[in-house]
């Protein structure tokens, strides 16, 4: 079965730039991205992409109009698709059994429903979102009882692996692909044919056949781990700190062990991001249900860990600031979860500047990508009342307005360009003493130290 036509449901931060790949690398296939976000949508077909993404724009340029197109005709999308990827939202609940911890199928279940009732002919349907283990049988279930009776689907998992700000090269250049699906003579077809389009680029080796079950649970693993090696030396940092040990070291000593390696070994103010949280909590809860409470613990302190890093950073602030920062005007640069992205889905940003803001902190907020209005929103939606937004947050267009006349300066986000700020120019701004909180260990440290800033750097002892 050769593949001609491509819908994807969901318009987000996968389903835009993965699309935008496919359609590049598949010229020969139309691939049409859907959903009912029309401003988003409308974004997709501006200049204005909806997405900050390093190499985003030339990718989307280079198809859109010719076989990419984005719509919010969702029906017409899925009615002239052969393959369709559902890469819809799949937050943690909020309500009921599993609260705070199992995942919300609500997108995925409304797609699968429109999908049956839309359907006529074979269909293969590709999870795309991250979804807990078994999700695929969901999925048949709801789309057997309501589709027509000559539609025919089969059902494939393929968990996206890309990560925000690198999203373009790990698209173009992925570690793996991974493709699971049943092991039925039609389950296999469905595979085959989903290889074929990666294969139009991607190197046969890497791409990874399983089963439905093993791909669906790799994907919730994998961002386990990564996120597990984040608390565990962000555990560490804070022992390097009570010790005079320094944590960079720390991580270089122990990555040169191929065993361990070096990757991911970077200590922070803690994770953040729409997945490792959610995804975590996703597993934890899948083992709760499966009856398994150590395994469940094991995880669930990976994101305690991390809870913990950020509100022990806002707590060094105040306790250096002579326990009080009100009134106190606190620059903090960066607000997106991680650089080269506009996104600030659970970035750290957002817990520390509410923290701080409870604390009656005056903040001026700079961060180079993220909209002003997501930063209010975000705050808000943390709970910080619109009045205190109003009279205790400045969001301002450069770091040196941030700076000027304040007390503290807090580093959330890595972006490159802190790495090159004027020390000078910004110690001259600041009120005296002049304190440093580099919560991403971004700053040069030892010009720190030279300028005369009272620094402390995340994981640095003495
Ligand atoms: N963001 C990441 O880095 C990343 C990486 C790998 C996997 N994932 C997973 O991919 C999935 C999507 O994540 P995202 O960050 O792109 O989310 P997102 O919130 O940016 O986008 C989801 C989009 O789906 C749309 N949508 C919801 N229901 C729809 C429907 N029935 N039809 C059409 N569109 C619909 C929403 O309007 C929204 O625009 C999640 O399961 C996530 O866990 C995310």
């Amino acid at each position: 079965m050769k593949i001609q036509s491509i819908c994807c449901l969901g318009a987000g931060y996968v389903g835009g730039p993965t699309m935008a790949m496919i359609a590049a690398k598949c010229p020969d296939i139309q691939v049409t991205v859907a959903d009912m976000n029309d401003k988003r949508i409308a974004a997709w077909n501006s200049d204005d992409l909806p997405v900050y993404e390093p190499g985003l724009d030339g990718v989307v340029a280079s198809a859109r109009g010719r076989n990419l197109h984005f719509t919010t005709d969702i029906r017409g999308a899925i009615a002239a698709a052969d393959l369709i990827f559902v890469s819809v939202g799949t937050p943690t609940k909020s309500y009921g059994i599993g609260a705070g911890r199992a995942a919300d199928l609500r997108y995925i279940e409304s797609a699968a429903r429109l999908i049956a009732e839309v359907s006529q002919g074979h269909k293969i349907i590709v999870e795309k979102s991250t979804i807990p283990v078994k999700t695929a049988s969901a999925i048949k279930a709801i789309i057997s009882a309501n589709s027509s009776s000559e539609a025919t689907f089969e059902v494939l998992s393929n968990p996206e692996f890309l990560a925000e700000g690198t999203a373009i090269a790990d698209l173009e250049n992925p570690d793996r692909i991974l493709i699971g699906g049943e092991s039925t003579p039609g389950g296999q077809e469905a595979l085959e044919a989903l290889v074929s389009v990666y294969a139009h680029w991607v190197p046969r080796e890497r791409i990874l056949t399983t089963n439905l079950w093993s791909s669906e649970l790799s994907k919730l693993v994998a961002n386990a781990f990564l996120a597990q090696r984040i608390s565990s030396i962000n555990s560490i940092s804070a022992l390097c700190e009570a010790t005079g040990a320094d944590v960079d070291e720390v991580a270089r000593a122990i990555g040169m062990d191929s065993r361990i390696g070096p990757k991911f070994l970077k200590s922070s103010v803690g994770f953040g991001g729409s997945c490792f949280q959610k995804d975590i909590l996703n597993l934890v809860y899948l083992c709760e249900s499966f009856g398994l409470p150590h395994v469940s613990e094991y995880w669930r302190q990976v994101v305690h860990l991390n809870d913990w890093q950020k509100s022990r950073f806002v707590e060094k602030i105040v306790r250096t600031l002579f326990n009080t920062v009100n009134g106190k005007r606190i620059a903090i640069l960066g607000f997106a979860f991680k650089k080269d992205t506009n996104d600030t889905r659970e970035s750290p940003a957002i817990h520390v500047c509410r923290d701080l803001l409870r604390e009656q902190a005056v903040l001026a907020i700079y961060d180079p990508e993220v909209e002003p209005d997501s930063i209010r929103k975000d705050l808000a939606e943390a709970g910080v009342s619109p009045e205190l937004i109003a009279s205790n947050v400045e969001i301002v267009a450069d770091p040196y307005t941030a700076v000027d006349k304040a007390h503290a300066l807090a580093t959330l986000t890595e972006w490159d360009e802190f790495k090159h700020l004027d020390l000078a120019r910004i110690h001259h701004l600041m009120l005296k003493p002049a304190f440093v909180f580099d919560g991403r260990a971004v700053l040069p440290t030892t010009a720190l130290k030279a300028h005369g800033f009272d620094a402390f750097v995340i994981g640095k002892g003495g």
